[in-house]
């Protein structure tokens, strides 16, 4: 069982991981962090309520953090996700309040109050992240480990840029953030566009069918989420599901240790995430091939599950 702290961005995809995971007995999530990304950070945190009252788990305290990327204003993607960041899914406006901690608050306390147990997932820019461990020095290395959506490494014909030709939007949003965190010491698995893009795990109309006459809260909302993105893009990518999947099952993805350069700044180059053999660099474990086919029959099975 992995004790889970989350920081993200809901976002379509955030909101589908965390279906996900309130299905899944392989994790717990004890608590959420939310950050400026898809959404400016009043919307992600009204939207981390909202699916969390929606699915009955509004007992998990949500914490508000950045409005805004360390050195920089927010550049949002309400244009993909829709313009309540959750692809007009109709949710209720949550009822419950926001936790009284500012999320890197929240982080540090959470971790040291369990020194070695939790684990971090970051499926948002790396702000509140890089924010809690400049706050708490030790964090990285009393963390279990840090899975993160994030990053274009070159790994497989999918590993370019979504945001720019060559950087993927949560890297690129915030790059100073994700330097500090890729240099910081924490155990780091990087689930990239790479994987992520790989065409075999992409939700279709063909897959929609299979839910659609389902009638759980869960099933519905997912199925309106997965919808909107098949509508207006074509697919929909799983970008953060497939970085939740590294906690439930480790043979989804194929991982190989590399030492990655962020580039920070606000060239043509920000955000790269870049595979080289410096020995001023970390390790990291960077996801380099996934099992497509079996990880959407998982991703599937455990939403329709009552
Ligand atoms: C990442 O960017 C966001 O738009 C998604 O939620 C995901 O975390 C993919 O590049
Ligand atoms: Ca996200």
């Amino acid at each position: 069982m992995n004790k889970v702290v989350w920081d993200m961005d809901p976002g379509i995809d955030d909101a589908l991981a965390l279906i996900l995971a309130l299905k899944s007995p392989e994790v717990r999530v004890v608590g959420i962090t939310t950050v400026a990304g898809n959404a400016p950070v009043e919307m992600t945190s009204v939207n981390a309520c909202r699916v969390l009252e929606y699915l009955g788990a509004a007992n998990i305290p949500v914490a508000r953090g950045a409005a805004h990327p360390l050195n920089r204003p927010l550049e949002d993607a309400l244009s993909y996700h829709g313009s309540d960041g959750l692809g007009n899914c109709g949710l209720p406006m949550p009822l419950t309040s926001l936790h009284p901690l500012k999320a890197w608050d929240f982080l540090v306390r959470s971790v040291l109050d369990a020194p070695g147990e939790v684990t971090l997932v970051a499926t948002g820019p790396l702000t509140n992240v890089a924010s809690a461990f400049k706050l708490q020095p030790k964090l990285p290395e009393l963390l279990a480990r840090l899975v993160l959506m994030g990053g274009a490494y070159s790994l497989t014909p999918y590993g370019k840029g979504n945001r720019t030709t060559f950087a993927e939007f949560n890297i690129w949003e915030d790059p100073e953030a994700a330097h500090m965190v890729f240099n910081s010491g924490v155990d780091i698995f990087a689930v990239g566009l790479d994987v992520t893009m790989d065409p075999s795990t992409c939700l279709s109309n063909q897959h929609l069918e299979q839910i659609r006459d389902r009638n759980t809260k869960a099933v519905r909302l997912a199925a309106q989420l997965v919808e909107y993105e098949v509508k207006y893009h074509g697919c929909c990518r799983m970008h953060d599901p497939l970085a939740l999947a590294v906690l439930l099952d480790d043979s989804l993805l194929d991982f190989t240790l590399a030492k990655v350069e962020v580039v920070k700044g606000n060239n043509w180059d920000r955000g790269i995430t870049r595979i080289l053999p410096s020995d001023n660099l970390q390790l990291i474990h960077v996801a380099s091939a996934v099992d497509g086919h079996r990880f959407l029959k998982l991703f599937l099975s455990r939403i329709l599950e009552e």
